[in-house]
């Protein structure tokens, strides 16, 4: 029984020490230094290489390194291998804290007074009453149900929409597509926080940007491909949309020729809205590593036939 880690960005060597720290009874081993195929049960990785799901004949689970599994949907799994995903306080935190930024600094117009400065021109604004700034959560799950909450919190009209039917306090929800475009139109800030899969590739398109409340800001933290880009271009040309914060892009980063890098209405952070740092997700891997030993089932797992 061994765990193996693979990454090809990040150290692995204080996960493995911490690991070990943790749960010294675990042999962890390094890709490539992988020893004894034979052994492995445990694969912690974001994308594993080609090839090497199948050179381990004794797998029983694929521990992803971060919360989306879309990198995966092309894997070849065997169907006895289930795949987990991390979520953690550490990775929520991180991504209510770059959400919530965003919505005030566009809901208090920081992103005009960085403009006006740049003019040097001294400027008060209005900004709208909170019950007139209406914030529009795509996904509820694990982030997009933490963001939603906090908002609230902040007082904001939030409204959610996802997959299934929810019933979250505070929170105006709605679900599925015969339900999207009604969603859409009460939205002036929406923040898409859906896992990409077949159903969400391209959703966010011209006729679905169209759908929003004049002049909306749009925060994307997903994965890039949710939205069709240049349709969020032209939209911020006919103002359709003012505004948009993109954390993913297609590609990432941007070709260089992209017009993302200079639009004035765009800002742009190298996907780094949250990431699974090391302290909350090495826990997580002990505990499906134990699961796993003793022949239980690991915890957040991922439904791989519908993408998240
Ligand atoms: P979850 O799986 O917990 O939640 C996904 C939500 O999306 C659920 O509410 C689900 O609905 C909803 N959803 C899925 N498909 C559809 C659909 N077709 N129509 C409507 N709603 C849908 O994911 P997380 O909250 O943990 O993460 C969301 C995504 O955030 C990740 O998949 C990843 O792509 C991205 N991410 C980005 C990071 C960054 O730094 N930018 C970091 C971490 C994650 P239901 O509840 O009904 O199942
Ligand atoms: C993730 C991400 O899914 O970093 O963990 O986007």
């Amino acid at each position: 029984m061994a765990i193996l880690l693979h990454s090809v960005i990040t150290d692995l060597v204080p996960w493995r020490d911490e690991i070990q720290r943790l749960a010294p009874e675990l042999d962890v081993r390094i890709w490539p230094h992988i020893g004894t195929l034979e052994d492995i049960d445990v694969l912690v990785a974001w994308l594993p290489p080609d090839g090497l799901i199948e050179s381990l004949p004794h797998l029983k689970l694929l521990q992803c390194l971060g919360a989306g599994v879309d990198q995966l949907a092309t894997l070849k799994l065997p169907p006895h291998v289930p795949v987990a995903r991390f979520v953690n306080n550490e990775q929520t935190t991180g991504m209510v804290q770059y959400v919530v930024a965003q919505v005030l600094r566009y809901y208090r117009k920081f992103d005009v007074y960085a403009e006006l400065q740049a003019q040097r021109l001294w400027r008060r604004l209005d900004h709208p009453a909170l019950s007139d700034c209406r914030v529009g959560i795509m996904g509820l799950g694990e982030l997009g149900a933490a963001c939603a909450a906090m908002l609230r919190q902040f007082g904001f009209p939030v409204f959610g929409w996802s997959r299934s039917p929810k019933a979250v306090d505070g929170i105006q929800c709605s679900a599925g597509f015969e339900q999207l475009d009604e969603f859409l139109s009460q939205v002036d800030i929406l923040v898409c926080l859906l896992p990409l899969t077949p159903q969400t590739q391209g959703l966010l398109n011209m006729a679905r940007l169209h759908r929003l409340r004049p002049g909306a800001k749009l925060i994307n933290v997903s994965r890039g491909a949710v939205l069709i880009e240049a349709d969020l271009i032209a939209a911020l040309e006919s103002g359709v949309v003012s505004a948009a914060t993109l954390d993913v892009t297609v590609p990432e980063p941007p070709a260089a020729d992209s017009p993302i890098w200079s639009h004035p209405r765009i800002t742009l952070t190298p996907h780094i809205a949250t990431v699974a740092g090391l302290f909350d997700s090495v826990p997580q891997i002990v505990e499906n590593a134990r699961l796993i030993h003793a022949g239980m089932a690991p915890r957040h797992l991922v439904d791989m036939s519908v993408g998240y």
